[in-house]
C-alpha cells in the first residue's frame, strides 16, 4: 500500500491512538538502581558528577532503598567502597566488608521485596585500582578468578540474590558458578557483565566508586568499541558458562549490541545506562540545552526498544516517579 491510501499519520493523530499502537513500554520493574555505599563516613556524600546521587552510609542506603521500592524499583545494584585498600583487594570478600554489611542491611530492611544484585569486581578494593591481581603491570587472569570466587561466596552468604561479575576476566562466570554450587549457593544467580566495552563513559562512576586505575587503563580486558561479533561471542560464552542474565555496557552507544544479544541468546538481557550517559543528559539539561526529563525517557525507551529487558540506570528513581 502506498500514499495516498497509506497515511501513517492517521495513527499519530491523538495521544490515545499513539498509546494504542506503542510497541515498547517502560515500567519501574524494568529499572535497576545502582547504589554506592562507603565505609567510614558519617553522612552521605554527594557525587559531584552525578547530580542526585551519593556515596551512602549503610543507614542512608536503607532509606534510599526503601524509597526506591516504594516507587516500584525493586532491583538494587550495590557497589561497596572500603575504608582501606590493598594490592589484593581483600576487603572485597571480608565477612564484615562494607558491601556484605550493606547486603545484610538491605535484606533486613526490605526482605524479599527487593532483588539485591552485588557488583563483583576488585577495582574499588585494590590500591592500584585495577580489576584483579597484578603480575608486574599485567593482570593475572587465573589468580584473579581465585579472588572472584571468594567474593562470590561472601556476597552469596550475605544474602545477594545475584552476583554480577564486572571484571571481564576470561572464565569468570564458570569459576563463580562452580564455587557457588560447591558451597551450597545453588540458588544464587549470576548477572554477567558479558559485553563490557573499554568506554570513555565510565568517568563519573570512577569518581563515585573511587576505583580509577592508578596507571594504565582497562583495555587488556574490556572490549574494543568497534567490535560486535566479539561481543556476541562473549555473550554466548557467558551463557554457556552459566550466566542467568547477560548484560551489555554501556547502553546508548551500543544499542546494536543489545539487539544482537537479544537475538543471539534466550536468557534475559540487561543493559547498563552508565554514569557518563547520565552525566551528559544532566549537564546539558542544567545548561538548558536539552529537556532533561524528555531526554531521559527517550533514552530509556530506546534501550528497551533495542531489546533490554532490564536497565541499570541512575535515572531509576526519577523515571519511576514519572512512569
Ligand atoms: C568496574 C565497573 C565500572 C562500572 C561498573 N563496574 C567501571 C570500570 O570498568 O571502570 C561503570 C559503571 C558506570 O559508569 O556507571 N567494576
Amino acid at each position: 500500500m502506498a500514499f495516498p491510501e497509506h497515511r501513517p499519520r492517521r495513527l499519530r493523530r491523538t495521544q490515545a491512538l499513539r498509546d494504542l499502537v506503542r510497541e515498547t513500554d517502560l515500567a519501574p520493574r524494568h529499572l535497576a538502581a545502582p547504589l554506592f555505599v562507603k565505609e567510614g563516613i558519617g553522612e552521605p556524600a554527594p557525587i559531584s558528577s552525578m547530580p542526585g546521587h551519593h556515596q551512602h552510609t549503610v543507614e542512608s542506603l536503607r532509606k534510599e532503598a526503601r524509597e526506591l521500592a516504594e516507587r516500584g524499583v525493586r532491583a538494587l545494584v550495590l557497589f561497596g567502597i572500603p575504608a582501606g585498600k590493598d594490592p589484593e583487594g581483600t576487603e572485597a570478600w571480608a565477612e564484615e566488608g562494607v558491601a556484605q554489611q550493606a547486603i545484610r542491611a538491605l535484606r533486613d530492611e526490605l526482605g524479599d521485596e527487593v532483588v539485591i544484585i552485588a557488583d563483583l569486581c576488585l577495582c574499588e578494593y585494590t590500591d592500584h585500582g585495577h580489576c584483579g591481581i597484578l603480575r608486574g603491570e599485567d593482570l593475572d587472569n587465573d589468580a584473579t578468578l581465585e579472588r572472584y570466587r571468594r567474593i562470590a561466596v561472601s556476597q552469596a552468604a550475605a544474602g545477594a540474590d545475584l552476583v554480577a561479575p564486572s571484571g571481564m576476566m576470561d572464565g569468570q562466570v564458570a569459576a563463580i558458578r562452580a564455587v557457588l554450587d560447591r558451597e551450597g549457593f545453588t540458588e544464587t544467580a549470576i548477572l554477567a557483565y558479558a559485553a563490557k566495552y573499554a568506554s570513555s563513559f565510565y568517568g563519573p562512576f570512577r569518581e563515585a566508586a573511587e576505583g580509577a586505575p592508578r596507571f594504565g587503563d582497562r583495555r587488556s580486558h574490556q572490549m574494543d568499541p568497534g567490535n560486535l561479533d566479539e561481543a556476541l561471542r562473549e555473550i554466548r560464552a557467558d551463557v554457556a558458562e552459566g550466566a542467568d542474565i547477560v548484560m551489555v555496557k554501556p547502553a546508548l552507544p551500543y544499542l546494536d549490541v543489545i539487539r544482537g544479544a537479544r537475538e543471539a541468546v534466550d536468557v534475559p538481557v540487561a543493559a547498563y545506562n552508565v554514569s557518563g550517559e547520565y552525566a551528559m543528559i544532566k549537564a546539558a539539561a542544567e545548561r538548558g540545552w536539552i529537556d532533561g526529563t524528555a531526554a531521559m525517557l527517550e533514552t530509556l525507551t530506546a534501550i528497551r526498544r533495542a531489546g533490554a529487558g532490564l536497565i541499570l540506570t541512575y535515572f531509576a528513581r526519577e523515571a519511576a516517579d514519572l512512569i
